[in-house]
């Protein structure tokens, strides 16, 4: 006989596993990974420091930090067949299609799912993501601007070439600024991981029936393109966007949001489990003001989405629902002053987001978790025969 089954859409009260990787506290607003907190790591950590301790459990020690880092570097060149297939892509296609597309390429140079009891095997998979994936986020973006494809320059730090690899120009000199390398560095530490997530749920799910890792990564890729998840970042810039062409019109982008008969959700608040400010929001907020004034940008957006947060915090229906800015509400308004164009925010976030996934793909696979396979409650027709086409 069936066991009991209990439906709980979109999991809300579900865990799906143990995990030694992040820990979240919605109610006080605390985020670690592997017990260090957010503001520590954001403070103190570069990006591929943060990347070791998420996967591997702990701080690398200088000399693990620089293997690490030679071994992801030895791994930077992608075939030169993936960068055909950037060529096909018309200037329009959507940054986040693009990117998990050659994603997916890369899977098929890489289909076989990692021999997980070698500990030598599994490294060498996570290097090579690490090394190849940032390329494909700069390829895509220079696809847009139909910029040559660059290879970057293995002397500079691994968020360093991220930032040469997209921003430099043909016979130019390429300048590195010092404010934009500490606040993407900053940006993707603080986008790492975050515990069972649904693009995150996606990948552990994905590589439960044993498929490759970057096959796994790929649809990760897909589900944090939802607008509801990794896509509101996006969403939120073409938010304050309207409201500035509506002159700045805040309270009826407030009422809309609380209209029940409108599909509009006010875009970068709220949160399945932090009901009380997102920590990763308060840090984000205050580098913008930060880069910003560095980079000597005023942008009236900002203004405007700190307008509508001040409203958004006083009014009763926000509070009474603890909807507080998350993570995606004003990370965009740094990409967009770094010169990243809107539909490339999504893209920043999962390039962020990878070191997570793979821990988390890593940490399912050692576990030997059995196929995700959930079941359902049927509510569909009873028995009934076949009814020959004439007869219908
Ligand atoms: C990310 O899970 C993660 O950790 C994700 C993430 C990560 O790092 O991986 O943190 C990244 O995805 C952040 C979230 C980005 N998404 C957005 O900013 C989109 C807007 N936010 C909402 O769609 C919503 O808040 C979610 C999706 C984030 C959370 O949705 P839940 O937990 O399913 O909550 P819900 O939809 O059940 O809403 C509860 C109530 C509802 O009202 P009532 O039916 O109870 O009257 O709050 C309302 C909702 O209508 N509500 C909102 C709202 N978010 C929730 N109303 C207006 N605007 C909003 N943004």
């Amino acid at each position: 006989s069936e066991g009991v089954i209990t439906i709980d859409p979109g999991y809300k009260n579900t865990g799906s596993c143990e995990s030694a990787i992040t820990f979240l506290d919605g109610e006080k607003g605390i985020l670690r990974y592997r017990g260090y907190s957010i503001e520590e790591l954001a403070e103190k950590a570069d990006f591929l420091e943060v990347a070791y301790l998420l996967i591997f459990g702990e701080l690398p020690t200088k000399e693990q930090n620089d293997k690490f880092h030679n071994d992801i570097k030895a791994q930077s060149i992608v075939d030169d067949d993936v960068r055909k297939i950037v060529d096909a892509f018309p200037k329009t296609a959507h940054p986040m299609g693009v990117v998990a597309s050659l994603t997916s390429a890369l899977t098929a140079f890489n289909p076989s799912s990692v021999n997980v009891n070698s500990e030598e095997d599994m490294y060498k998979a996570i290097v090579k993501i690490l090394g190849k994936f940032p390329v494909l986020v700069a390829w895509t973006y220079r696809r847009k601007f139909g910029l040559p494809l660059d290879y970057g320059d293995n002397s500079l730090g691994y968020v360093e070439n991220i930032l040469k690899m997209m921003f430099s120009q043909p016979n130019a000199c390429y300048v590195q600024s010092k404010i934009l390398v500490d606040a993407l560095d900053k940006l993707l530490i603080l986008h790492a991981d975050h515990e069972q997530n649904c693009s995150t749920s996606t990948v552990r799910i994905t590589g439960s029936s044993h498929a490759g890792l970057f096959a796994s990564l790929s649809a990760g890729i897909s589900a944090l393109w939802g607008p509801l998840h990794g896509g509101a970042n996006q969403a939120v810039l073409e938010m304050l966007e309207a409201i500035k062409a509506d002159d700045g019109d805040t309270k009826k982008y407030m009422a809309k949001a609380k209209d029940k008969d409108d599909p509009f959700r006010l875009m970068g608040f709220g949160h399945r489990v932090y009901k009380n400010f997102d920590p990763r929001a308060k840090i984000i907020k205050k580098a913008a003001d930060e880069v910003l004034a560095n980079l000597g940008v005023e942008d009236p957006i900002l203004d405007i989405a700190k307008g509508l947060e001040k409203e958004a915090l006083e009014d009763q229906y926000f509070v009474d629902r603890k909807l507080y800015p998350n993570v995606d509400f004003y990370s965009g308004i740094i990409y967009r002053g770094m010169g990243i164009p809107t539909d490339m925010f999504t893209v920043m976030f999962a390039l962020g987001r990878l070191p997570g996934w793979i821990a988390q793909w890593r940490e399912m696979r050692l576990n030997k978790e059995p196929i995700g396979r959930p079941r359902q409650i049927y509510v569909g027709a009873t028995h009934r025969p076949f009814v020959p086409l004439d007869k219908r």
